[in-house]
């Protein structure tokens, strides 16, 4: 009988692709493209990811491949009797954090698609875009109900394990939604209007760069990539000891920002297209975008494609996200797995409840001046990823060193791959990682 417990080796790859392509992809990329000046933010973004998220996605690897355990477990083993597990601990936290806003949008998505189902989009119904928008974002019951059903798909997922239910989904689900993503930016740059938000991605324009472009790039670049909150860890740890840790980071690095880059050629050109506003923020996707399908030919059947990828994209990430959850849950507190999702559901579903109201059904919602939801998404993106991050680089570079992080790349020696490149990562993660997070977290204050 095959191990149901462990990836295979494609299934490490597209799991973790189907981790970092998400909602951060379709949903956050494009808005924050437009929020930060086009091309500019694009280049900034690459360079961060090339420089910065590369470096730490080995790291996690290797903590994981490593130690073939959970990011608490991880820790308390490549660091026994240390308060090390404690950056296991805050992981595992972030990504509750994260995914008790995560579902909400999901749900929005979830919502989103049934409507395009029913053709409410198409110029035939005359659709009240506010209205639809108010409906699935601000009111009591709706987003709440959408987002339980999200939930449940995403805990339907779980119940078949790591092979039988991760792996598998995301080995079907993954190649879906390239697919559809790239038709649709094909089909969006053919459009005639459309090389305007082709320039706009493409041409960069300096003169937009501020402190805020650099924040904006790095906590995108963490959560694209699903950094700094034991994911990615938990993944490896899931992968064969002979895993190739830099084959699998890189190619979940390329198809990540890829995705990111074709996901914004579907939506720019449609959105200059069409007149409507790059920078309208969050609502950009589920408030633009509609009045735009609504134009443009054969945009009802656009629409359901567009939301369907988008809730493919938010389910092969929130199940990683549960998956942290009970890893820990399952291997630290020797629960079964059904027991551990039932607890996990019903907490995600009431901080997600919360989320949810805040968005406009109890509006007095707010944490420091912001509604939950931006709380939650703020502290889980900005703050607890960047110092998960940190203390993971600073763990690999000052505590585990140099001689077990080349073991593990080159799989003692095994694998072929070159002594410069271990260097070079090593110096990063050692130096440069952490000084550059310090430097932008300084920034931002
Ligand atoms: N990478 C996901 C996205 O781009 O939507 C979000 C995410 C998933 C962040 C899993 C962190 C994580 F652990």
């Amino acid at each position: 009988m095959k191990d149901n417990s462990k990836f295979s080796s494609f299934g490490v790859i597209v799991a973790m692709a189907g981790s970092a392509v998400g909602l951060g992809n379709i949903w956050r990329f494009p808005y924050l493209v437009g929020e930060n000046g086009g091309a500019a933010f694009i280049l900034i973004y690459l360079a961060i990811v090339l420089l910065i998220s590369l470096p730490i996605f080995l790291s996690e690897f290797v903590i994981g491949k490593r130690s073939q355990s959970n990011p608490v477990g991880a820790f308390r083993k490549l660091a026994p009797g240390s308060k090390w597990h404690w950056v296991g601990i805050l992981g595992v936290a972030a990504a509750f954090v994260l995914m008790s806003f995560y579902c909400v949008v999901g749900g929005w998505s979830t919502n989103y698609l049934v409507r395009s189902l029913g053709f409410q989009f198409s110029s035939a119904n005359s659709p009240d875009f506010a209205g639809i928008f108010s409906n699935c974002v601000e009111t009591t019951w709706p987003p709440i109900i959408y987002m339980v059903i999200f939930m449940i798909m995403t805990a339907v997922i779980l119940l078949g394990g790591v092979k039988s239910g991760i792996e598998k989904f995301c080995k079907v689900m993954m190649p879906t939604l390239f697919f559809l993503v790239l038709f649709i930016a094909i089909y969006a740059m053919c459009l005639p209007g459309a090389g305007e938000g082709i320039r706009y991605l493409f041409r960069p324009d300096f003169s937009k760069i501020t402190g805020n472009t650099l924040i904006a790039a790095l906590g995108q670049a963490f959560f694209s990539l699903s950094l700094g909150m034991g994911c990615m860890v938990t993944y490896a740890s899931y992968a064969s000891p002979d895993e190739n840790a830099t084959r699998c980071s890189v190619i979940t690095a390329i198809s990540d920002t890829s995705f990111a880059i074709i996901a914004g050629c579907a939506v720019m050109p449609a959105v200059f297209a069409f007149g409507g506003n790059p920078e309208s923020g969050p609502g950009l996707v589920f408030l633009t975008l509609p009045q735009i399908f609504e134009k443009m030919p054969l945009g009802s059947i656009v629409a359901i494609l567009f939301f369907l990828a988008l809730l493919l994209a938010a389910l092969t990430s929130a199940i990683s996200l549960v998956e942290v959850m009970l890893a820990y849950l399952i291997q630290e507190f020797k629960m079964k797995r059904g027991v551990a999702l039932a607890l996990v559901f019903a907490l995600i579903c009431v901080v997600g409840s919360l989320c949810s109201l805040s968005q406009g059904a109890v509006p007095g919602l707010k944490v420091f001046g912001m509604d939950f939801l931006s709380f939650m998404d703020y502290t889980s993106a900005n703050i607890m990823m960047t110092i998960g991050a940190l203390l993971t680089v600073i763990f690999i570079g000052w505590k585990l060193g140099k001689g077990i992080f080349r073991e593990e790349l080159t799989n003692h020696g095994t694998l072929n791959i070159p002594e410069w490149f271990v260097n070079m990562e090593f110096f990063i993660i050692k130096y440069v990682v952490p000084v550059v997070i310090i430097l932008i977290m300084v920034a931002s204050l």
